[in-house]
C-alpha cells in the first residue's frame, strides 16, 4: 500500500490587505510589489483569531474532505513558526478543540519547509504500521511577527492555515519519493530577532531558493524513476513568483501547470503548499493519477520535496 492524502482542507481570514492598502503603510507600490514579487493581496487575521483557530478550521475541512472523524486520528503534526504560545503546542489545541482524544500531538518548526517535514514524518509512521492517520497541518499568524515598518519583508507575507489527512491509498499512489534537506549556517539570512520580527536577508534566500527548488525537485523526480517531462503539475513554496517561475523553467514546465496563490495570499510560510494543493485540487488542475512535485523552502535554513500521484 502506498502513503498519501486522503482528506485536504485550508482556511484563509476574511481580512484583505491590497497593495494600495500596504501603501498607506510603508514606501511602497503595487507596481514594484506586484512585478518583483506576484503579489496582489494577502490576508490578515482578526485581532482574536491565532494560529491553532485557523489550524482548527483548516483541519476540520480537512476531515470533513476526508469524511474522517477526529477520533481516528492517531498523531497531529502542525508545522508552525507563529505558534499561539511555545508550549502548549499548537497541535495540543488542536487535539482538544477537535476532540481528537486517540491523537498524539507535536509541532514540527522548520520554516516555510515545515510542511514538508510534517508530511514527510507522517509517511514514516503509517508506513511502519505504527499509525493509520495523521493530520498534518501548516498554520500561520506571520501577521503577528511582521515588522511593519520594513517594507523589504512586510509587503510578503500573509495569514492562513493548509491542512492534510494522511493515511494508506492504493499500491502506486500516494508519495513515491521524498527529500529533506537543511544548513543551519544559513540561519543568519532569515530568522525571528529580539523583537519578535521576522528578519531577511532578501538576495541571499532569493539566491538560495532558486537554486534548492528545482534541485530538489529533480531530485525527487529521478528518485521516483521519471523524468521531468513526466510532470503533471507542481506546488512550490509560494514565496516570490520570479523564484516559482525560474523554478518552473528549470523544469521545463509550462504555466498552467504550476500552482500559484502568492497573487492572492502572499507567502504563507509553512500554510503556503497545503493551501495550494487543497486550492489545487478543488479548482480541478490536479487530477487522480497526476503526478505531482510538493516542493519548499525556507528559514533555518531548510528545504524538503516530495513527488506524488495524486489520488487514493
Ligand atoms: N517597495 C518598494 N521598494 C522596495 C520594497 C518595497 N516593498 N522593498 C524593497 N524595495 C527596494 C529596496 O530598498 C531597493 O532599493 P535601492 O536599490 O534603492 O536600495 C530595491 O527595492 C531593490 O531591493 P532588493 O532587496 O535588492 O531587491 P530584490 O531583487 O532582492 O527583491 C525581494 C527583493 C522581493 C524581497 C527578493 O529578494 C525576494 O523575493 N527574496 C526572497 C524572499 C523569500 O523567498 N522569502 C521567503 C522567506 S520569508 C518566510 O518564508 C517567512
Amino acid at each position: 500500500m502506498g502513503v498519501g492524502v486522503i482528506g485536504l482542507g485550508h482556511y484563509v481570514p476574511e481580512k484583505v490587505l491590497t497593495n494600495e492598502d500596504m501603501e498607506k503603510i510603508v514606501d511602497t507600490n503595487d507596481e514594484w510589489i506586484r512585478t518583483m514579487t506576484g503579489i496582489e493581496e494577502r490576508r490578515i487575521a482578526a485581532d482574536d483569531e491565532d494560529t491553532s483557530d485557523m489550524a482548527f478550521h483548516a483541519a476540520q475541512n480537512a476531515l470533513k474532505d476526508g469524511n474522517i472523524k477526529a477520533e481516528e486520528i492517531d498523531l497531529i503534526l502542525v508545522a508552525t513558526v507563529t505558534p499561539d504560545t511555545p508550549f502548549p503546542s499548537v497541535s495540543c489545541m488542536l487535539q482538544d478543540r477537535l476532540g481528537a482524544t486517540n491523537a498524539a500531538a507535536m509541532d514540527v518548526s522548520a520554516a516555510c519547509s515545515g510542511f514538508m517535514y510534517a508530511m514527510i514524518t507522517a509517511k514514516q509512521f503509517i508506513e511502519t504500521n505504527a499509525y493509520k492517520k495523521i493530520l498534518i497541518v501548516g498554520s500561520e499568524k506571520l501577521s503577528k511577527i511582521i515588522n511593519w515598518s520594513d517594507r523589504n519583508t512586510c509587503v510578503l507575507l500573509g495569514d492562513g492555515a493548509g491542512a492534510a489527512v494522511m493515511g494508506n491509498v492504493s499500491e502506486g499512489k500516494g508519495i513515491l519519493s521524498f527529500e529533506l534537506g537543511s544548513n543551519g549556517a544559513g540561519g543568519k539570512e532569515l530568522y525571528q530577532n529580539e523583537m519578535d520580527h521576522l528578519v531577511m536577508n532578501g538576495r541571499e534566500v532569493f539566491k538560495f531558493a532558486v537554486r534548492q527548488m528545482p534541485e530538489s525537485s529533480i531530485n525527487v523526480i529521478e528518485k521516483a524513476g521519471y523524468n521531468k517531462e513526466d510532470v503533471d503539475y507542481l506546488i512550490p513554496h509560494q514565496a516570490n513568483i520570479r523564484i516559482m517561475d525560474a523554478a518552473r523553467e528549470r523544469l521545463g514546465i509550462s504555466e498552467d501547470k504550476m500552482a500559484k496563490t502568492i497573487k492572492k495570499y502572499g507567502n504563507n510560510s509553512s500554510a503556503s503548499i497545503p493551501i495550494a494543493l487543497s486550492e489545487s485540487v478543488k479548482n480541478g488542475k490536479i487530477k487522480d493519477n497526476d503526478l505531482i512535485v510538493l516542493v519548499g523552502f525556507g528559514g533555518g535554513l531548510t528545504w524538503g520535496a516530495v513527488a506524488l500521484r495524486w489520488g487514493m
